[in-house]
């Protein structure tokens, strides 16, 4: 049952040249798309789970939709993850449900009280065997509208959000979290880049010598495929000028640079309404909703697929769950109830 926390994971991708991908999950078509394409390339993943995921979805099915995943391919190495959790009691929440792995973030929030508060989370999930990632500095998309400013001015001010080297290593020791999710230029959503896509490539490594041996984590890290925006926009959607982080990048970001996990949630979005709003459109009689979230879900598992190499993780379970037992199989308290 190789559910694990993501330190057997980040252990092995550090400098094994891979990241493992994190998937944002909110129903049943798609996780099974996640999982039928980790379970095809036999690649570890995260499925990951936001706050606005467990509203929507209600966590005891999150939780039995996943588990399902975990019986139906025993051999694939999953860590079940909260995405950007706000509150320590939001993570307590989540090691109570089963989590293996959670985020704490408090990136919006003055220096001192993100160390302050995800130094608590730290101390509790630890102590329940469950890993945490942190974050700091800030991103664009959903994280600018905290402090209300757009992503032009954003993207033109991303210097001064970039993770800042030496505060991250003051951070990692004060904080003892298990992984850093940085800024270095990437944005949540649709829309990550109003004029030319760009890494900080500079960045990841500056962070990478002053914190030695810290996973490093990229939110924003969907690329926005073409093919998903033109059938949008050729089916009734709108979305000019979406641009994601192109694919390349992401594979550099990995492979030369070492970043260990890449999150990934609007391409999922995309690929689902991208499928439906082609059927909706050209069989305006269909009703049936397997005939539309089905081809959603197929779309979701080439596109996984595909990413999978791009993070160089696809063949990598079978070493990831090796490690998993050399490390004694650890497991977070609840599942040894
Ligand atoms: O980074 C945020 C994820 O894309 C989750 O988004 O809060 O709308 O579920 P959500
Ligand atoms: P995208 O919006 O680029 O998919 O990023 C998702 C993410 O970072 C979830 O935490
Ligand atoms: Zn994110």
């Amino acid at each position: 049952m190789p559910l694990m926390t993501t330190k057997p994971m980040f252990d092995l991708a550090y400098d094994g040249g891979f990241a493992v991908g994190a998937f944002n999950v909110n129903n049943m078509e798609i996780t099974q798309g996640i999982i039928e394409a980790c379970a095809a390339e036999k690649s570890p993943l995260i499925l990951q789970i936001s706050k606005g995921a467990r509203k929507y979805a209600n966590m005891i099915y999150l939780r039995h939709i996943i588990l399902a995943a975990v019986e139906q391919y025993p051999d694939l190495p999953i860590a079940i993850h909260l995405d950007h959790g706000d509150t320590v009691d939001l993570v307590q929440t989540c090691i109570k449900d089963g989590f293996t792995s959670v985020m704490i973030d408090g990136s919006h929030h003055a220096y001192e009280e993100n160390v302050k508060i995800s130094a608590e989370a730290v101390k509790v999930a630890h102590a329940a065997g469950v890993t945490v990632e942190t974050e700091l500095g800030m991103l664009g998309g959903i994280e600018e509208d905290v402090v209300g400013m757009d992503a032009h001015e954003y993207e033109k001010n991303v210097e001064k959000f970039l993770t800042d080297p030496e505060q991250a290593k003051d951070f990692w020791k004060r904080t003892g979290c298990d992984s850093l999710a940085v800024a270095i230029g990437t944005s949540h959503g649709a829309f990550k880049f109003k004029h030319e896509a760009k890494l900080a490539f500079d960045r990841i490594e500056a962070i990478m010598k002053t914190c030695p041996g810290l996973p490093l984590v990229m939110h924003g890290s969907s690329s926005v495929p073409q093919e998903f925006i033109d059938l949008v926009n050729k089916y009734g959607g709108s979305m000019p000028n979406a641009k994601g982080v192109p694919e390349d990048q992401i594979a550099m970001a990995v492979q030369k640079y070492g970043v260990c996990k890449v999150n990934i949630d609007t391409d999922l979005r995309l690929a689902l309404t991208a499928k439906i709003r082609e059927v909706f459109a050209t069989k305006p009689a269909e009703f049936d909703p397997r005939n539309y979230l089905g081809p959603g879900r197929e779309a979701i598992i080439s596109m996984v697929r595909r990413k999978l190499h791009v993070l160089n993780s696809a063949g990598k379970a079978e070493a990831v769950n090796k490690h998993w037992e050399k490390l004694g199989k650890p497991l977070p308290g609840y599942y040894k109830k």
